[in-house]
């Protein structure tokens, strides 16, 4: 049973284009690969979370709220797109780091600053205190806050993603299989439950770029779970329904080793295409090594959802040259 659309504010540029990777493809001996492009939803250079704070703050907005709060790493792009949604919409925003302001501001610090948003360093606390406490201050200042979760990775966020492959699919691109960076699991949650709503049958390969599979995949299942019955569609969806490869998490989360490099380098110089070190570098990393151990095969039409993250490369300018 379809219910009522969910409310939706517009943030994204829609829809984001398709388009192959030809010298790419012939480079690596095979699988012809396109890519979508989620790094140009648009809004202050773009990226996934676009489209979930398109849902997250038509919530806020129903809820009367003032204040986006939300956290995230150093470096989070998250947080970057909640502080430039928050400004389009006319919301305050805190943001909650972890640890303590680098000693250059740059890449996405840069932004979140030039965008208003207040920051919050967690120091030494556990950044879900810090966060818990950062709210519980807002309420008692009267700013009546609103709670982004991580990674915008609840329901409602997460529904964003089914309406995506949706988008998808009306762009009527054959394709076996979409790979993408997955961490928070929202994006890839949204997707597999938008591909079971509106008919792909092809793979969804999550690169996990710090969880492993096993933390991942259930914690995958089940968001993609309540999003279908967010959705009034009501679908249990289990672990091994999920595709995660953790084969390249390398020295954890935001630690680029040759793989995230070689990624770059190659998507940038074959295709003119920027990824970033933390996300979409790992995956298309992982996408490669896929290719060239022969886990995909030559003939397989492949989607690589570019899901943002472009500002961090100036964070990690002197390892990259
Ligand atoms: C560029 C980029 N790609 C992928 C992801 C992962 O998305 P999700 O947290 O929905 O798994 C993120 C999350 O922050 C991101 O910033």
């Amino acid at each position: 049973m379809n219910g009522p659309p969910l409310p939706r504010v517009k943030l994204a540029h829609l829809p984001t284009p398709i388009h192959p990777l030809p010298r790419l493809s012939t480079e690596l001996g095979g699988p012809q690969l396109w890519v979508k492009r989620d790094d140009m939803t648009g809004l202050a250079f773009g990226g996934n979370k676009i489209r979930k704070l398109e849902f997250l703050l038509a919530e806020a907005q129903a809820q009367n709220a003032q204040t986006l709060i939300t956290r995230g790493a150093v470096q989070s792009n998250h947080c970057r797109q909640t502080a430039a949604a928050a400004a389009c919409q006319g919301f305050d925003c805190i943001l909650v780091l972890t640890g303590n302001p680098p000693q250059t501001t740059t890449g996405n610090t840069l932004l979140d600053q030039l965008l208003g948003a207040q920051i919050v360093w967690t120091e030494d606390k556990h950044p879900d205190i810090a966060l818990q406490e950062t709210f519980e201050q807002a309420c008692s200042d009267g700013q009546q806050p609103y709670l982004i979760p991580y990674g915008g990775s609840n329901p409602v966020g997460a529904s964003a993603y089914s309406a995506a492959m949706a988008e998808f699919i009306n762009q009527d691109t054959p394709i076996d299989r979409i790979v993408l960076a997955t961490s928070s699991g929202g994006t890839q949650a949204g997707m597999i439950v938008g591909a079971r709503l509106h008919g792909y049958t092809g793979k969804i390969t999550g690169i996990s770029v710090d969880p492993t599979a096993d933390k991942i995949k259930p914690r995958i299942a089940a968001l993609a779970t309540e999003t279908s019955a967010l959705l009034n569609h009501s679908f249990e969806v289990t672990a091994d329904q999920v595709e995660v490869n953790d084969s390249y998490l390398g020295g954890g989360y935001g630690v680029m080793s040759d793989l995230e490099r070689d990624a770059i380098k190659l998507f940038a110089q074959q295709e003119g295409l920027l990824l970033d070190p933390v996300y979409t570098g790992r995956a298309a990393g992982g996408l490669i090594d896929l290719i060239r151990g022969g886990e995909i095969g030559s003939e397989e039409r492949v989607l690589f959802w570019h899901t943002g993250g472009t500002p961090v490369l100036f964070a990690y300018a002197d390892e990259l040259v």
